[in-house]
């Protein structure tokens, strides 16, 4: 029994002994180290006339920043790269089942794959190691912050959709000697980018495609994979802080239709309202890039808008002026003219009743001279006649003043209403701007918001 039992024990010992392996025996195995140039040198193929397949994911996972000001596309993305590796190869039952070890990035080569939109070299820490597995495959993954350029329209800002490419190809080796192939195609990438999307920011991710293309520069070829990113802008902070306040400010303007004109109130307010959009106007100047080839909505939104108030301000300048100068020739005509016409209305009235008095006088007389012949004089017209013909012709005298007097104040009165024609003026004017201006921005706004919706 103990002698079994020995045995037993023995050659569980001797089993499990020949079980052990470490990854270090496959690097033996392979005569993989850190100086073994057949690895790193060259392409790692037996047959030169044999290219490498590089294939190639790229997964979106965050927006970090879109400028338009610069025109700098910031994604944060996951790339996983693969190729086969003609050197490495070894039975994974030899080595306990063994089919994967992962090796420092430098050891093996690796292809000359870059980003021809990015424009800073990446500083976020690189992952050190890439895995190699039983048949040849080489992994490698790498998480990536690109800063990269994109030509970016801003014709309908805010309410815009952005599409980006990140362009990959190799930057010496032709469709010779590198192919590169997509390993997840449009759907899958956009679905994944979707699953693993942790930041979008001001973004709303739509859709990440994949393309194949093939560069031909000197009768040579490249292939690139083109990423294209498409994402469409949140614009309500937009909306919030710029649209809402401009059109709020509008229709302050257009309520300041109801203020009284008097002593330029309106004027001040209206001028408030024009500072108050110009500081708005600045923001916009720090969103926007200078050089853009489509005139952007939203410029010519503040532009009109701006263009409209001020048309407006005008417009109750010229009012306020109209009343200036009517209140103004109104004090003259009382304080000068008033007199100065009266004396000279007095004087010509004087004449007048003069002569009146005469030919009355005559009239007089000759009714007097008649009266007997006439019974029933006329009662209506020659009333004055024949009070006159019974009392003294100073009473004719007050009379005939009176009705000067009610003639002149009727003429002044005219004058008043008359000076008032400009007031009437003025009034009409604003009326009809208002019009003008009620139509026009409501025209205006329909439009524009048609465009930012087309
Ligand atoms: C590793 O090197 C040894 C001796 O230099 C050689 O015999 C062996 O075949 C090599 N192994 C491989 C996988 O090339
Ligand atoms: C690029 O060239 C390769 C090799 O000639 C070819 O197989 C591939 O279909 C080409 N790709 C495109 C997008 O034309």
């Amino acid at each position: 029994m103990p002698v079994a039992f020995c045995v037993l024990i023995f050659l569980t010992d001797w089993v499990s002994s020949q079980k052990v392996c470490s990854y270090q025996d496959v690097l033996d195995y392979l005569n993989l180290t850190t100086d073994s140039s057949v690895f790193k040198l060259t392409r790692p193929v037996l047959d030169h006339t044999h290219p490498t397949m590089v294939e190639l994911d790229i997964i979106l996972y965050a927006i970090l920043a879109v400028i338009e000001k610069t025109q700098t596309f910031i994604p944060f993305v996951w790339a996983t790269m693969m190729w086969n590796n003609e050197y490495i190869s070894w039975d994974p039952a030899q080595f306990c089942g063994i089919t994967q070890i992962s090796v420092p990035r430098d050891m093996l080569w690796k292809p000359d794959l870059f980003i021809y939109e990015m424009i800073q070299k990446d500083e976020s820490p690189q992952n050190p190691y890439m895995y190699i597995s039983y048949d040849g495959v080489v992994t490698s993954e790498e998480d990536m912050k690109v800063v990269s350029t994109c030509k970016m329209d801003v014709h309908k800002f805010p309410f815009d959709t952005q599409r980006c490419n990140i362009s990959i190809g190799s930057a010496i080796h032709c469709v010779d000697e590198i192919r590169l192939l997509p390993f997840s195609n449009s759907s899958r990438a956009t679905q994944f980018s979707r699953e693993v999307m942790k930041t979008q920011g001001e973004w709303e991710f739509l859709q990440l495609s994949v393309a194949s293309y093939n560069f031909t520069y000197d009768n040579k070829q490249w292939e690139h994979l083109i990423y294209t990113f498409t994402m469409k802008r949140r614009p309500l902070l937009h909306v919030i802080n710029f649209l809402l306040p401009i059109l709020f400010f509008l229709t302050l303007d257009l309520a300041s239709y109801f203020i009284s004109e008097h002593r330029g109130e309106k004027l001040g307010f209206k001028v408030t309202v024009l500072l108050a959009i110009s500081v708005l106007l600045l923001i916009l100047n720090d969103i926007l890039p200078s050089m853009s080839n489509k005139t952007p909505v939203i410029a010519t939104y503040c532009i009109v808008i701006f263009a409209l108030m001020l048309l407006s301000l005008l417009e109750t300048i010229l009012v306020t002026y109209l009343m200036e100068i009517d209140f103004g020739s109104h004090d003259k005509l009382e304080l000068k003219d008033n007199w100065e016409e009266k004396q000279e209305k007095v004087k010509i009235d004087d004449c007048n009743t003069e002569e009146k008095r005469r030919t009355c006088c005559s009239c007089i007389c000759k009714v007097s001279d008649g009266e007997r012949q006439h019974e029933v004089l006329p009662l209506g017209d020659e009333v004055n006649n024949t009070i006159q013909s019974r009392e003294s012709p100073v009473l004719l005298l007050i009379l005939e003043e009176l009705k000067e007097l009610q003639k002149t104040l009727d003429l002044h009165l005219g004058s008043r209403k008359e000076g008032g024609r400009s007031i009437q003026w003025a009034t009409r004017i604003n009326r009809g701007f208002f019009i003008f201006y009620v139509t026009t921005v409501l025209l205006f706004l329909f439009l524009i918001f048609n465009e930012w919706n087309s």
